[in-house]
């Protein structure tokens, strides 16, 4: 049984389908702070197979360790976390308490129910402003807001307790810029308020919720001036997950990869992309640069092809149109449905 901590987000909910589909047991375990309990009966029907719900919080670990030991969980994925990186500048304490504290509180109770082994959701944030790209494991670890540290001392912990225990088994997956929706488009990420992330911002001025987009800067020192990032499809990246938990069944280790594609997109490709895939220009406007933003980030992912056999294989049409599918089919996302 897999115990899916935040499995009723968007890349929890992609992951729920893959491991489902693989044969294998779920329980998610989530408080619905930032996700709805319809994306799960949706994981459901793309699947045919049920899963079990716990709703609960990773900072309660009496909850947990009842819920660990209730689902007979053998490992844990670890999503549950908060994730707005200007959210984290104003509320540091609430990104320390979720992220940090929630993960010491699963981690205990992991520990005190024998349950070892753990994939944890890491972000490419954990580089900071990278010094040479394409970015390798070993580039040294910085971090320019709270939500990027909240992850660095997460990896530090999990670092210091494998040193301490070496029985316990970790994989921590660096995710690039995650994007799209399952092809079913059943599923997809559902922002609450005005999207922090490019390509769910432009979705929604695709399907005519906001007017334009803004690009945030054109004087970076890249082809077009515009933001490099390695976007990489969200069903990608929820196959990783079970990678890693494969690899982890023979290998007590705690290993740091990331899952990324290589290959970077500036903003301004982005928006050309999505315009293809929803059959009409994306209006867009040049801003005034965003505070904290880098020019360029993508992945070397070598170590994730060596180690978990892991590649992705959707390209920047499947994401554009997958999550055109998604957002077309659902605008106002999982508010207002039901599960028929
Ligand atoms: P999401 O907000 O869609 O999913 C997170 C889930 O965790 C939600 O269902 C939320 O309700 C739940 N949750 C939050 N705090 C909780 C708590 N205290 N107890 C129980 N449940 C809680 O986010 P996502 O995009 O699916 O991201 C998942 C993970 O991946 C996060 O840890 C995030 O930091 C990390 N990550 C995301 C990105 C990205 O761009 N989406 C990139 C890198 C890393
Ligand atoms: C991508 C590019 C923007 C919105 C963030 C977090 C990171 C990780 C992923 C969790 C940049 C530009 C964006 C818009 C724009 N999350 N942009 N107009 O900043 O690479 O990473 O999400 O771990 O920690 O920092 O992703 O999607 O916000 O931006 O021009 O409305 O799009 O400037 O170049 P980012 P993003």
């Amino acid at each position: 049984m897999i115990f899916v901590t935040g499995g009723a987000g968007y890349i929890g909910s992609h992951t729920c389908v893959e491991l489902l589909q693989a044969g294998l047991d779920v329980a998610v375990f989530d408080n619905f702070c930032n996700s709805q309990p319809e994306s799960l009966l949706r994981v459901q029907r793309i699947t045919g197979r049920t899963l079990r719900v716990i709703e609960g919080d990773i900072r309660d670990r009496a909850a947990l360790e009842a819920a660990l030991k209730n689902s007979g969980a053998t490992a844990v994925v670890h999503f549950a976390g908060l994730k707005a990186v200007g959210e984290s500048v104003e509320q540091p304490l609430a990104y320390y308490d979720n992220n940090v504290l929630g993960t010491l509180r699963l981690l205990e109770a992991m520990g005190s129910c024998g349950v070892k082994s753990l994939v944890f959701s890491s972000s490419a944030t954990v580089y900071g402003d990278p010094q040479r790209l394409p970015l390798t494991e070993d580039h040294p670890l910085s971090a320019t807001n709270p939500y990027g540290r909240t992850k660095l001392v997460i990896e530090d912990m999990l670092r210091d307790l494998h040193r301490s225990d070496p029985a316990w088994r970790m994989s921590i997956l660096r995710y690039f810029n995650p994007v799209g929706a399952h092809a079913s488009g059943l599923i997809g990420e559902d922002p609450q308020g005005t999207p922090n992330n490019l390509l769910p911002f432009v979705a929604q001025v695709a399907v005519g919720q906001r007017d334009a987009v803004n690009v945030w800067g054109d004087d970076y020192q890249t082809p077009d001036g515009t933001g490099v990032r390695d976007y990489i499809h969200v069903v990608d990246l929820a196959l990783g997950h079970l990678k890693a938990l494969e690899r982890l069944q023979a290998h007590a280790e705690c290993q740091a990869i990331n899952l990324g594609t290589g290959v970077g997109y500036s903003v301004l490709e982005m928006i050309q992309a999505f315009s293809q895939a929803c059959g009409k220009p994306v209006p867009y406007r040049i801003a005034g640069r965003r505070a904290g933003d880098i020019a360029s980030c993508y992945a070397d992912p070598t170590q994730a092809a060596n180690l978990l056999g892991w590649r992705a294989t959707r390209n920047l049409q499947t994401m554009c149109s997958d999550a055109w599918r998604w957002q077309s089919n659902n605008p106002t996302g999982y508010c207002g449905t039901d599960s028929h």
